[in-house]
């Protein structure tokens, strides 16, 4: 009887709590499984008229770094091989903002179409791979998905600091979920969000194209015109968002007066994309199969710092793609730097 009566009670606490916890918690989510330390993060190239053949801007670099990724530059205009080679290799992707033409096979547009498809397929099969569309990018997530012209004009660019006006509630979405609420506050009442862009993403293209039931739109906003336009979005089955502004503008622009919001809050609230994508990217166990990431990091690449009448920039500039041996650091040489390696890990793991 007793041991009847102490198998009740194991029951009770074992089986029928939990359960009804689980029951009365529909929104506990599953913690994610953060097993890379040091995921890597692919940014795309595009071409460049002026300065190289490609370029990458150095503020996409530094706001993956500064949220725990390494990064490598990812060409364009290569072929399906390196593609597939290239993804499952690295544990997420950026498509940067920048005026190529994406229907352009041969620059950025050609190469994300085939990342786009690469990565959604890999998702399919069960591999978390993560994308993060910013400003360009995100019309690029949009123009992939359609496989044809999405973007209409703005009517006049749009170059302000702007609040986000969600009109979901972002912490039922996969982006902002996990966001801290604070994030999401500053986002909503704050002007900190860079936004510099003469293309729109409108709800109507999106709904005309079929895409309405591929991305959940997360936030609008209205040209002076009145124009409604999406700012942010995600996928509904994949971890890839999109947003029209630039959240690494209010923290690493250079110019000396500098239009973006660089306060505290501002940086606080816009540092959550790059930290959600690296944090995507955590999920993903990919790795260089025979060679070492440093082998293909950027940082073997001597960027220069550039200013113009778009302000003043540090670029990573190439002139060609895969075996590009231009403008490396100086002094780099391969044999110290394995070694080095080495000896850098045994002097961490005696730490
Ligand atoms: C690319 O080539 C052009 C023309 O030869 C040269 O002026 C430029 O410095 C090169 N850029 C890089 C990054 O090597
Ligand atoms: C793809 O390109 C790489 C390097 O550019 C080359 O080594 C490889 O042979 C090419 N593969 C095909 C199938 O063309
Ligand atoms: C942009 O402006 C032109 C001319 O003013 C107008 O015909 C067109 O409808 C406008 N487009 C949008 C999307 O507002
Ligand atoms: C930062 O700037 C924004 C936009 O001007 C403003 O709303 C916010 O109060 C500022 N935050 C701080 C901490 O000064
Ligand atoms: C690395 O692996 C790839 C794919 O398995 C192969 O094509 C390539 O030749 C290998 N490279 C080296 C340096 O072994
Ligand atoms: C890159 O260099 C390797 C070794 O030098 C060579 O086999 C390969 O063909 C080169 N690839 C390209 C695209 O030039």
């Amino acid at each position: 009887m007793k041991k009847i009566l102490f198998l009740g009670i194991i029951i009770v606490l074992c089986v029928v709590i939990p359960s009804f916890y689980f029951l009365v918690s529909p929104q506990l989510q599953p913690t994610p499984i953060l097993s890379n330390k040091r995921p890597v993060v692919g940014v795309v190239l595009q071409k460049d008229g002026k300065h190289g053949t490609y370029v990458v801007y150095s503020n996409y670099v530094k706001a993956l770094e500064g949220s725990g990724a390494k990064v490598v530059p990812v060409w364009i205009n290569e072929n399906e091989s390196y593609y597939q080679s290239i993804i499952s290799s690295i544990n997420g992707l950026v498509f940067p903002g920048g005026s190529a033409d994406l229907l352009d096979p041969t620059d950025i547009g050609g190469a994300g179409q085939i990342l786009f498809d690469l990565a959604a397929k890999l998702n399919d099969e069960g591999v978390h791979f993560p994308i993060l569309g910013v400003c360009q990018g995100f019309q690029l997530l949009a123009t992939a998905s359609a496989r044809q012209k999405v973007l209409i004009s703005c009517n006049g660019t749009i170059k302000d600091n702007l609040p986000v006006k969600f009109i979901e509630d972002p912490h039922q979405s996969y982006l902002f979920k996990s966001a801290p609420p604070q994030v999401v506050e500053i986002l909503r009442n704050e002007a900190i969000t860079p936004n510099i862009h003469s293309l729109c993403v409108t709800r109507g293209n999106l709904n005309r194209l079929g895409l309405i039931t591929e991305w959940r739109v997360l936030s609008i906003d209205y040209t002076k015109n009145g124009l409604e336009y999406v700012t942010s979005m995600e996928h509904t089955r994949y971890p890839f968002a999109g947003v029209q502004f630039h959240p690494e503008k209010s923290i690493y622009d250079l110019s000396e007066n500098s239009k973006y919001v660089s306060n505290y809050t501002a940086v606080f609230a816009n540092r959550w994309f790059y930290d959600w994508l690296v944090m995507e990217a955590r999920m993903n166990g990919n790795t260089f199969s025979n060679i070492s990431v440093n082998d293909r990091i950027i940082d073997r690449y001597c960027p220069e710092l550039i200013t113009s009448k778009y302000g003043t920039v540090l670029n990573y500039y190439f002139n060609s793609t895969l075996n590009s041996t231009v403008k490396r650091v100086d002094g780099w040489d391969e044999q110290v730097s394995v070694r080095e390696l080495k000896d850098n890990s045994n002097v961490n793991e005696k730490n």
